[in-house]
């Protein structure tokens, strides 16, 4: 696998998982052609500059909050829905930014997360068979045979969804929005009332004391773009490989190319087979590239992961997202990281602590305790205590809404609550509640460090 015989279609030669049944072969390839006319959605200089501050993240001078939804949805595309989620990711960076003193790289799963791996390939409910739910690029979560079909189309409008919504997400975090004598105003009513929502406006009240403080000093407050302005910058996980060759582009600058759909893409726990095709496609484009970690994941095959995709050993190139779930992460971990020290390797390490963490309650929907949640995350900064690597930081599904998908935190959910407002069309998300609380143990954690 040598760079000289890459090509953004060099990975149709190799097997590719989780690509969904297209029914109308030629419908794909007009579709995939189209998109390749469209314009990039983020450009190349972004990219590398994304790169840049991952790569501080490896030094261990910078964490990472990577946030969103486990699956955007098609039909929330109203402009408060995504600002409520870019609130809490705001909320969530300042806790860590003020109460743990780190600069936070901020990075949202969102603007092109449509693209979903599943265990199996079909579903049954009472009896009927179809197939399962792939993202809203492929079809519907509605269990219905039109439903479920896989749709083309549906790949432009994922474009376009995600256009829409990267025009919002530039406008929200350069026009105003989030500027920092605003931070009070990212703390949604919901979450105001409870104790981290008092606890987090403590925090706001002392920054807004603090520009107070400095503008008192004779210092320009207004010329400091840094304190107007925000770097969000986007995620996905690089599944629809087809999509994501249609949006390659090579760099005029650089000759590089790069996967324009979003700044930082990342392979699955169920595609990243060392000789498979989302690790050869990735592996030719110059994005900051993640790759998520099972607990099955061995030192060796994550040293050759390290070796394909960043054999230059660039830092920030590479993110090692674990979720080994909250009981495996104490064994599983130090091993890798171990490795991944003695090979000099540059890697960030991020913990991943819901996907690990899934399981089907009582009342029988699929959730994710806090508890456990917060666990893994205690025990992905013990492991990096432990081996003298730096946890780098975390990457977690949320939402803005005040949703009951997740069991604790102060909301207090409990499994008889989830029913109330269950509308994940994938996995279940934390609400603005529990993902302050998680920012606030992150905190500590870091602080302790
Ligand atoms: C996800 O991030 O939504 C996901 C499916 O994760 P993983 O590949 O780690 O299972
Ligand atoms: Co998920």
């Amino acid at each position: 696998m040598s760079t000289d015989t890459w090509s953004p279609t060099s990975w149709r030669n190799h097997p590719a998982e989780q690509q969904p049944q297209w029914p109308d072969q030629v419908a794909l390839d007009d579709a995939l052609k189209t998109l390749a006319g469209f314009p990039p959605l983020v450009f190349a200089g972004e990219a590398r500059a994304l790169t840049a501050q991952m790569g501080e993240v490896a030094a261990g001078r910078a964490f990472l909050l990577q946030a969103g939804d486990c699956a955007e949805s098609f039909d929330d595309f109203a402009a408060d829905k995504i600002r409520d989620k870019l609130k809490v990711i705001l909320q969530m960076a300042v806790v860590l930014t003020y109460a743990a003193g780190v600069p936070v790289v901020k990075v949202g799963r969102i603007a092109g997360q449509y693209g979903k791996p599943r265990s199996s390939n079909t579903e049954t409910i009472e009896g009927i068979t179809l197939a399962s739910f792939r993202g809203h690029n492929v079809n519907s979560e509605v269990f219905s045979a039109e439903g479920r079909r896989a749709d083309p189309a549906r790949l432009l409008t994922g474009y376009h969804q995600s256009s829409a919504t990267l025009n919002l997400l530039r406008a929200f975090t350069k026009g105003g929005f989030a500027d920092l004598s605003r931070v009070q105003a990212w703390n949604q009513e919901f979450v105001a009332s409870s104790a981290e929502g008092q606890h987090y406006q403590e925090i706001a009240s002392g920054i807004g004391r603090a520009l107070q403080f400095m503008k008192a000093c004779g210092i320009d407050t207004a010329s400091e773009a840094q304190l107007h302005q925000v770097d969000l910058f986007t995620s996905h996980e690089a599944l629809l490989l087809g999509y994501e060759q249609a949006l390659t582009r090579r760099d005029s600058l650089t000759g590089d190319y790069y996967d324009c759909s979003a700044h930082f893409v990342w392979i699955g726990e169920r595609t990243r087979q060392l000789d498979g095709a989302h690790v050869e496609f990735l592996r030719g484009v110059c994005n900051p590239l993640g790759v998520k970690l099972g607990p099955s994941a061995s030192a060796e095959e994550v040293l050759a992961l390290c070796e394909v995709l960043n054999p230059e050993r660039q830092p920030g190139r590479l993110s090692l997202i674990t979720r080994m779930g909250a009981t495996k992460v104490r064994a599983t971990l130090p091993p890798l990281l171990e490795a991944v020290r003695d090979s000099g390797h540059p890697v960030a390490w991020v913990c991943d602590p819901m996907h690990g963490n899934t399981f089907t309650s009582g009342s029988g929907r699929k959730t994710r305790d806090l508890n456990d949640i917060m666990d893994e995350v205690a025990g992905f900064f013990a492991a990096h205590a432990a081996v003298g690597t730096w946890p780098g930081g975390v990457h977690v599904e949320l939402t803005g809404d005040d949703v009951t998908e997740c069991l604790g935190g102060s909301s207090r959910t409990l499994d008889h609550h989830l029913d109330t407002r269950y509308e994940t069309i994938c996995d279940p998300r934390l609400n603005g509640r529990q993902a302050l609380d998680l920012a606030f143990r992150v905190s500590e954690l870091l602080g302790a460090g």
